[in-house]
């Protein structure tokens, strides 16, 4: 029998990490969350949880397990706003919850990242950093430099066996995307908006992620994946 894979899912409570969490689980993994709260996980003889808030300075990050096989980081922001009105301090808060957050969790894990072995660390972008889309300043220039962390920790870390891959989803229908689709009009103008005719459910991106964390996705590092209908690559004839 092989050894069992342990995974840490920052954001792991909730849509696509939700979703990731119970696939792990599904395929026989140990998952540890890391989020605020607990509240929405089901127990499973698996599933560990660890409260941490990233949006403080120097989260604080303790009882990590020894050996991490996959680490994804979802914590994410979505506050969108005409770039006028746009004050410095939603520029940090995106800045720090969806970078900051990933460096200083990936920092803590780094040692069992290495003693795995081979490891896979996934990150988490939009689709509106490769599509330029208005009212998208803070959270495009944030999860802009989430890419930029992808490509050189992937690059810095080859050698030691991590692997570090972005996914950059379009709308995906989950907590954080509530206020854009909380009506069937919003719901509606948002899937026409797809190629494929329709926003993203969280399993479906979390698929990819549960992919990049297996040993499936081995020869893969420093990508940035688009799941997205389409979003980011086609134009269709009207
Ligand atoms: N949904 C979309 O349309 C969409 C589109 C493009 C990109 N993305 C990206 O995909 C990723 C996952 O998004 P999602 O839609 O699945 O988000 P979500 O449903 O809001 O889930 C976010 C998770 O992160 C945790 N979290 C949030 N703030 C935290 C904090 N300060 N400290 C610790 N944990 C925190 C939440 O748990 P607690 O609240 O209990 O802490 C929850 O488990 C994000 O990076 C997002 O930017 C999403």
């Amino acid at each position: 029998m092989l050894p069992m894979r342990n995974h840490v899912i920052a954001g792991g409570s909730s849509g696509i990490g939700k979703a990731l969490t119970e696939q792990l689980l599904a395929a026989g993994d140990r998952v540890h969350v890391l989020a605020r709260s607990s509240r929405a996980l089901e127990p499973h003889r698996n599933l560990h949880f660890m409260e941490v808030d990233f949006s403080v300075p120097s989260p604080s990050i303790q009882g990590l397990p020894d050996e991490i096989h996959g680490l994804a980081y979802c914590p994410g922001s979505i506050q969108l706003a005409p770039f006028h009105r746009m004050k410095e301090d939603a520029f940090l808060s995106d800045y720090r919850i969806n970078v900051l957050g990933a460096v200083h969790l990936i920092q803590a894990a780094l040692p069992a990242l290495k003693k795995a072995g081979q490891s896979s660390v996934v990150l988490f972008s939009t689709v509106a950093v490769q599509t330029g889309m208005p009212f998208h300043a803070s959270i495009a220039s944030a999860k802009g430099a989430v890419e930029g962390l992808t490509r050189a920790l992937a690059a810095e870390f080859a050698a030691s066996g991590i692997r570090v891959n972005a996914i950059a989803p379009s709308l995906t229908q989950t907590p954080l995307a509530e206020r854009l689709l909380n009506t069937p009009e919003k719901v509606e103008a948002s899937n026409k908006r797809h190629p494929i005719g329709r926003v993203g459910q969280p399993d479906e991106v979390a698929a990819l992620a549960a992919l990049l964390l297996s040993e499936r996705g081995s020869w893969m590092t420093g990508q940035i994946l688009h799941i997205d209908g389409g979003m980011s690559h086609l134009r269709l004839f009207a």
